[in-house]
């Protein structure tokens, strides 16, 4: 097996990759832009885009990779976890795309392919791979969770978030500082103009001992601070200096990775309790994109005597490529599906690896 489609389409990027002989040769990413004027993502909104883009998007891929539909030999697909209507699209493509071409179809859990981002190689780059059991931060717009992966599809979750994820917290606290979706980008961009010590933000969850997360009360500290520049409390109403914007912005950056640099903390103990032999610190998901957080992840790592990782910043949010990656590994394993399986909403990435169905597709 050497040339796999990966495509990505379980929440608002779609997204379509070329893997040849453990190479990502190209990456296509289509993020949707109708979901700025709301704030947030929009499920509808979203599958309809996914519709729309799906085509070019993989048509792209394969073009950039310099390859030809026929030189495929499986489709790698997101089946979950995601929005249902989004995974529709791109389970429903994958199956079209395999059946036209006789190909075998590999399905991937989105959760792990972001982890298994940190292994992904490209041509000409250098790139560092952790090594198991390594300890993973998983950061993104739908999860919070610190994991010890134990082998490529083998993972064991020790802490998550309770509330919100810390990237949808990101996304939120933008929302009512008026500022676009997706918020991580333009929060950290604006951090950068901030005072970070001026607005003093909660820490939810920290003074617990166990490795559980929690955001929410984080966006609500926000959303007050926001209120209370409004002559009638209403966030619409909020006449907010720019430079007040920055500052906001850099105190909840500061809160909300003193948060994770806390539980992370907390995990490391129980990771070199209990693998000693354990020496990696990775992180992945979109907000592992956030340079701050990078660079007190490092900090912490140095201090740990562990070694730091991290994807390159477009394997960072949703892209093809990881589930192209994550198909590699299933598909050295053996591990095909038949075609007649639903997308799964919610797949914990814990859940045991499913066992290898034999070659479910037409062409092995
Ligand atoms: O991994 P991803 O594309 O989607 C999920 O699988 O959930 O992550 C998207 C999330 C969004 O919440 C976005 O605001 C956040 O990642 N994000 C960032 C940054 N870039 C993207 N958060 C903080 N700093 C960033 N630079």
């Amino acid at each position: 097996m050497t040339v796999i489609l990966g495509i990505e389409s379980s929440c608002d990027d779609t997204s379509a990759a070329i893997l040849k002989d453990g190479l990502v040769l190209s990456n296509v990413i289509a993020s949707q832009k109708v979901h700025e004027a709301y704030g947030g993502g929009v499920p509808e909104l979203a599958s309809r885009a996914h519709q729309q883009n799906i085509i070019p998007v993989v048509s792209e891929a394969i073009k950039r990779a310099g390859i030809e539909v026929k030189d495929i030999d499986a489709v790698a697909f997101t089946r979950g976890p995601g929005l249902l209507g989004s995974l529709l699209v791109g389970t429903s493509f994958a199956k079209g795309f395999a059946l036209a071409n006789h190909l075998p179809m590999i399905e991937v859990n989105h959760l792990q392919a972001h982890i298994l981002a940190n292994f992904i190689k490209e041509p000409g780059v250098e790139s560092r791979q952790p090594s198991f059991p390594f300890l993973t931060l998983l950061v993104s717009g739908g999860n919070s969770q610190l994991i010890v992966v134990h082998d490529y599809l083998k993972m064991e979750m020790i802490g998550q978030t309770i509330d919100d994820a810390a990237g949808e917290a990101f996304d939120k606290c933008a929302k009512v500082m008026g500022l676009p979706y997706p918020g991580g980008p333009i929060i950290e961009k604006m951090a950068e103009l901030g005072n970070e010590n001026r607005f003093v933000l909660p820490r939810p969850l920290c003074n617990s001992n166990d490795c559980n997360m929690s955001f929410s009360g984080l966006k609500t500290a926000v959303r007050k601070i926001i209120e209370s520049y409004a002559p009638d409390n209403n966030i619409e109403h909020a006449i907010i200096r720019k430079q007040d914007i920055a500052d906001i912005c850099a105190g909840f950056q500061l809160a909300a990775t003193e948060c994770l640099i806390h539980k992370l903390k907390k995990a490391i103990v129980t990771y070199k309790t209990k693998y000693p032999q354990g020496k990696d610190i990775v992180v992945s998901g979109g907000v592992a994109s956030n340079p701050y957080l990078r660079r007190k992840l490092q900090e912490l790592a140095d201090l740990e005597g562990l070694a730091f990782s991290a994807p390159p910043i477009k394997f960072c949010t949703d892209n093809g490529g990881m589930i192209a990656w994550a198909g590699m590994e299933r598909a050295l394993k053996g591990m095909y599906n038949d075609l007649d399986f639903k997308p799964r909403p919610r797949w914990p990435l814990d859940e045991n690896a499913p066992k290898a169905a034999g070659a479910g597709g037409v062409k092995a």
